[in-house]
């Protein structure tokens, strides 16, 4: 009655952000990510029948907060679903640079999922644990997968899951670290109030066309329409976050962003994007990392990220 699974990060390219129904995380919009290699985590879970609660601690220490509170529910979810008749313990790792505001909760319940499933031998397929993943974390419906994938909206809790769509090995991320205070307003609250907007009718009905030319540029292999509808994607997303008041960028990412910008200028294939931190992924192919990554070290630590693979037991 244990299992060990690991999942990876996911940095959307076009983004989630807004949710129709909070309850069961359906999205606005369709959003497209790609799963990367070198930050991840690790989770284990023990079913005890000794339990009369769950127990969760995330890199070793004991969690009896709000993140416990919504690892519980979503426990409580699965085991009304397969009639799961105990509680369990969960151990969670997170393979990320310390205090980077990486850890992810994509990750996070990607691996649960996987972990918590297979424990009581729930053997089920990608798009099922895509959908249960969403209900813990919107963005960790796509770390279930790896390389690109996309998380159809849907309607309801069967049509809103995520769908692999393929890999492109010499595509890169360049993890420019920012450090920043702890986030001030979570994802979700943010998302509330940016959803109160009047730019937010804009944000989802341009969301949609830069998904549309996404997946073309992607489908052709085409670097630089995909590079440049990510960026304005992202930096549409942070308009309207900052429309609703909050900001989550500051002067080093508005810095890695300018020198993105110059590069460009410069004749390089560099892109970047941003979530919901300080932090700036930049988007390029292999054959200019070399090139590239000196300018960007200069301004802060930088890691190199390859396309990465999906949810995998590790038992
Ligand atoms: O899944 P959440 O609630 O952490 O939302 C993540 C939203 C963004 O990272 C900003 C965008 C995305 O699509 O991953």
């Amino acid at each position: 009655m244990q299992s060990k699974a690991r999942a990876f990060v996911n940095i959307a390219l076009i983004k989630y952000w807004g949710k129709k129904d909070r309850l069961l995380r359906i999205p606005y919009q369709s959003s497209l990510s790609l799963t990367i290699d070198n930050f991840y985590t690790d989770t284990h879970v023990v079913y005890d029948e000794k339990l009369t609660q769950d127990v969760l601690t995330i890199d070793g220490k004991i969690i009896v907060d709000d993140e416990f509170f919504r690892v519980k529910s979503w426990m409580d979810m699965l085991r009304e679903k397969y009639h799961i008749p105990y509680y369990a313990h969960i151990n969670s790792f997170n393979h990320v640079p310390k205090k980077a505001g990486l850890a992810s909760s994509a990750s996070a319940f990607a691996a649960l999922t996987k972990a918590a499933t297979k424990a009581f031998d729930i053997e089920l397929d990608d798009t099922e644990l895509s959908r249960l993943a969403r209900l813990g974390s919107g963005s960790a419906s796509r770390s279930i997968f790896g390389g690109f994938s996309i998380w159809h909206h849907g309607n309801n809790h069967e049509s809103s899951y995520a769908q692999y769509l393929g890999d492109w090995s010499d595509f890169r991320m360049l993890v420019c670290l920012v450090s920043g205070d702890e986030k001030k307003v979570g994802s979700g609250d943010a998302m509330e109030i940016s959803q109160k907007q009047p730019i937010f009718k804009t944000w989802v009905k341009q969301a949609e066309i830069d998904l549309k030319e996404a997946l073309d540029a992607l489908d052709k292999h085409n670097f630089s329409r995909l590079g440049k509808v990510a960026e304005s994607n992202a930096l549409l997303m942070h308009d309207v976050i900052n429309r609703a008041g909050i900001n989550y960028l500051n002067a080093s990412s508005q810095a890695l962003i300018e020198l993105t910008q110059d590069l460009r200028k410069k004749g390089y294939p560099v892109y970047a994007t941003m979530d919901a931190g300080p932090n700036v992924k930049v988007m390029t192919l292999s054959s200019y990392v070399e090139e590239v990554l000196p300018h960007y070290e200069k301004l802060t630590k930088v890691y190199i990220a390859k396309p990465g693979s999906g949810v995998l037991c590790i038992d």
